[in-house]
């Protein structure tokens, strides 16, 4: 079934045309060819020997994309030949046969994938849901918020201490809320995913939740206009952010329940490592275990989720800027340890493909931090079926480069649901029977 047909550049060629360094689109739906891609950059002559033996006659050529132009068609010599029949699908071919098998687990693999996402997604969106009567209700000293909190924290650490095939998945959403409660899930998932590679005890994670996600509760006693105001900020100013810690454990104080330990993290969340935070400037480990993880996953996400959105850095940029201009401010083991976890291309990084397909990385592969699972954009496919694999899949392909959010192009961003930001949630990787927190 041919569904697609050249743009204004792009040309219709021969499949004997081809050459390493042509990049191309095959012409038939996804599903109706044995190969993962339905663009790719040509890099070997086994490739065209594949899509040959796959019976694929024609491709188009896509020139702003290749590294040079396909070969000029061979002309017949002497009199015309009669006409030739299209190449015949070799399905019999041992090699086809290989790539249709895989391409089937492949699409069962990734019907489950999608499967999973959307279930993710849907208790993403209920827990943020609830996040801003939580809030209220801890602001107003309700004994019942501080329950329900405990809650929540404990049952998403638990899937961090328990369950090997969890993994903290992107989730690529357009936000519906304030960001400040996406802030608070955020760092409160991350602040997990690190205590319990850290080692830390159940109780120490579910106190490690509870000051992760009311870490800046504080702030909702200081006028917003202050808040959401552009810097430079006068010192007056400056002075009066530097209150919320303070402000927030008032706050959680009025919940008798509140445990001691998360209201300690709350009031050093702005400690540094190297003496230089607040409220009391201190130093190395006379800040709390929790605190100094906060610190940690409060400054990335910051850092990707800017409210300037031009400002906001992709993941794998956050992680670089903290490894270089923040390494003193934050405990170097720790961070250490952060790296290592989300891996080389953070999940949320847009990334370029070896063979000139960009995707986007959805989580980071526990067994394989270098082959993260990402999402390929493709426009040939519906954005709700968006193809994703494992990176372990495709030992032919590797990630060449980050892309910065300023460079993607629209449709590609839309076909992501990217908005520049990065929210995260747990998800079971094998995911049958509802695995998600
Ligand atoms: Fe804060």
């Amino acid at each position: 079934m041919s569904i697609l047909t050249a743009t204004e550049t792009e040309q219709r060629i021969k499949t004997e045309q081809l050459q390493p360094g042509v990049f191309i689109r095959l012409r038939d739906s996804w599903f109706d060819h044995p190969f993962l891609f339905n663009s790719l950059k040509i890099k070997t002559p086994a490739q065209i020997e594949s899509l040959r033996k796959a019976g694929i006659a024609e491709v188009i050529y896509v020139p702003e994309k290749s590294d040079c132009q396909p070969l000029p068609l061979e002309q017949p010599k002497t009199a015309p030949a009669p006409p030739q029949k299209p190449a015949a699908p070799a399905p019999e071919d041992p090699v086809v046969k290989l790539l249709w098998q895989i391409k089937k687990e492949r699409i069962e693999k990734l019907k489950e994938k999608q499967e999973n996402l959307r279930k993710c997604i849907d208790n993403y969106n209920d827990t943020i849901q609830g996040i801003p009567d939580m809030m209220e209700s801890m602001i107003s000293g309700s004994q019942e918020a501080v329950g329900n909190a405990k809650i929540l924290v404990t049952r998403i650490a638990a899937k961090f201490l328990t369950d090997d095939d969890s993994v903290m998945h992107l989730m690529a959403i357009k936000e519906t809320e304030e960001s400040i409660y996406h802030h608070s899930l955020n760092v409160s998932v991350l602040a997990l995913m690190l205590g319990a590679k850290a080692g830390l005890s159940p109780i120490e994670l579910r106190d490690l939740g509870m000051g992760a996600l009311f870490h800046d509760i504080g702030k909702s006693k200081i006028d917003n206009k202050v808040l959401k105001k552009a810097p430079p900020l006068t010192k007056a100013e400056q002075n009066l952010i530097h209150l919320h810690p303070r402000y927030g454990v008032e706050i959680v104080a009025k919940g008798n329940d509140f445990p001691k330990n998360a209201a300690l993290a709350i009031l050093q969340h702005h400690e540094q490592y190297d003496g230089m935070g607040y409220p009391r400037h201190m130093k190395g480990e006379e800040i709390s275990k929790l605190a100094r993880i906060i610190s940690i996953v409060n400054l990335y996400d910051t850092l990707c989720n800017d409210v300037d959105p031009k400002k906001a850095m992709n993941p794998y940029q956050a992680l670089s800027f903290m490894y270089t201009k923040w390494k003193k401010a934050l405990d170097p083991e720790l961070v250490t340890l952060f790296i290592r976890s989300l891996g080389v291309y953070p999940p949320g990084t847009p990334v370029m493909l070896s063979n000139g397909v960009i995707a986007l990385v959805m989580s980071v592969n526990p067994q394989n931090p270098m082959k993260p699972f990402l999402m390929l954009y493709d426009p040939d496919i519906p954005k709700s079926e968006a193809v994703m694999c494992e990176m372990e899949d495709l030992p032919e392909v590797t990630i060449e480069k980050s892309l910065r959010v300023e460079n993607l192009p629209p449709e590609v961003c839309d076909y992501f649901n990217y908005t520049g930001k990065a929210n995260y949630f747990v998800e079971n990787i094998k995911g049958a029977g509802g695995g998600n927190v």
